[in-house]
């Protein structure tokens, strides 16, 4: 069986990045895979949130989902709180994994930043939660952009050291999907740096809910640099702002690098951005129009939301049971 999990969290705006790097990679692969697709509301809290902002996010993040293109008739679309077997099997995996692993997270290293001490124990504990999220529902296939792949070998060596110490074949290994130009998406003001919603800069990022006009500035705004764009990839690579503008124009309009540097070899940013920013709204815009339909109708959200939970739920309780009884815990 071919089964799908994959999160987001509700930090903020839903960007290009998660819709390039993952969102719309989850839309193509729901013809082929039976799906479950979450909110990671635990995630977001390993750094604060705002509680009433937390819940407006929720719903924003599952409405941009729907808006894309999930289906949430076919597919399992809830969120991760509200299936306690998430917090109950990651307390099982904070017990398998080992500090070591951790230490490795580069993730954990960017997050925490100087102040480690002050991190919370949750932001350090983080993959073993994303482990369990997969796992609780014996997942294989796990879409996700570039950033979350170390993530993804610890979840996998978690698995098989359960495996290993419990002396059973229970859990897959779950295999990482990470697909082409727009696994990185980098962010706008500086293309060394990954397209983020925790960036100061708005203007670093176009987010699934700008309008046109706030896309034609940002793209506008872009920093590139005073040359025309080359005509190979190799020239490409030597400049990253150049490459990510024209990485997301490739992702946008489903081509190759190599094919838009063979367009637009030559030309002008200035007038590159104007393309570019005619391919963002055409794509964006009508997700942007649909996401504000759903966001007025946030009891089709939580209608959405309450469904989603119970048959998450279903899937994970007597996959939990088992884990339960091979650890030798007290069932009743
Ligand atoms: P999050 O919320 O940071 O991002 C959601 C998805 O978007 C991808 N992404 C990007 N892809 C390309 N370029 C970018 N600049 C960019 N920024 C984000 C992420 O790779 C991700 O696929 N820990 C995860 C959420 C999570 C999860 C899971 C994912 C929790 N449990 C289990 C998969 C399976 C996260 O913080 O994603």
């Amino acid at each position: 069986m071919k089964r799908i999990f994959s999160g987001v969290q509700p930090t903020g705006n839903l960007h290009l990045g998660n819709y390039l790097g993952a969102i719309r990679n989850w839309v193509r692969l729901q013809s082929e895979f039976e799906c479950l697709f979450c909110v990671v509301d635990m995630h977001a809290i390993t750094v604060w949130q705002d509680p009433p902002e937390l819940k407006r996010n929720i719903r924003e993040v599952t409405a941009g989902m729907l808006a894309a293109g999930v289906d949430a008739d076919k597919h399992v679309v809830f969120v991760q709180s509200a299936v306690p077997a998430h917090a109950q099997l990651a307390w099982i995996f904070n017990c398998v994994a080992r500090i070591g692993w951790l230490n490795r997270m580069t993730q954990f290293k960017e997050k925490a930043g100087k102040n480690r001490e002050n991190a919370s124990v949750g932001l350090y504990a983080y993959p073993n939660l994303m482990s369990a999220d997969i796992l609780a529902y014996k997942a294989t296939h796990v879409p996700v952009g570039e950033d979350q792949k170390q993530h993804l070998e610890l979840a996998r060596d978690t698995a098989a050291k359960f495996n290993n110490d419990y002396k059973v074949e229970f859990f897959p290994q779950p295999e990482p999907l990470i697909f082409g130009t727009a696994a990185r998406v980098m962010s706008l003001r500086d293309g060394t740096r990954k397209m983020s919603k925790s960036d100061e800069s708005d203007y670093s990022r176009i987010n699934m809910t700008d309008d046109a006009d706030t896309i034609a500035l940002k793209v506008r705004k872009a920093k590139t640099d005073p040359e025309p764009l080359p005509d190979t990839l190799d020239a490409l690579a030597a400049r990253p702002e150049a490459a990510n503008l024209v990485g997301i124009y490739a992702a946008l309009s489903d081509q190759e690098s190599a094919a838009v540097l063979a367009t637009f070899a030559g030309r002008q940013f200035s007038e590159f951005k104007k393309d570019l920013t005619d391919m963002a709204v055409s794509v964006l815009g009508p997700i942007n129009a649909e996401m504000k339909r759903l966001t007025a109708d946030p009891a089709h959200i939580d209608a959405v939301l309450k469904r989603g939970a119970e048959r998450a739920d279903a899937i994970a309780r007597p996959i939990l049971a088992e884990v339960y009884d091979i650890v030798g815990f007290w069932r009743g």
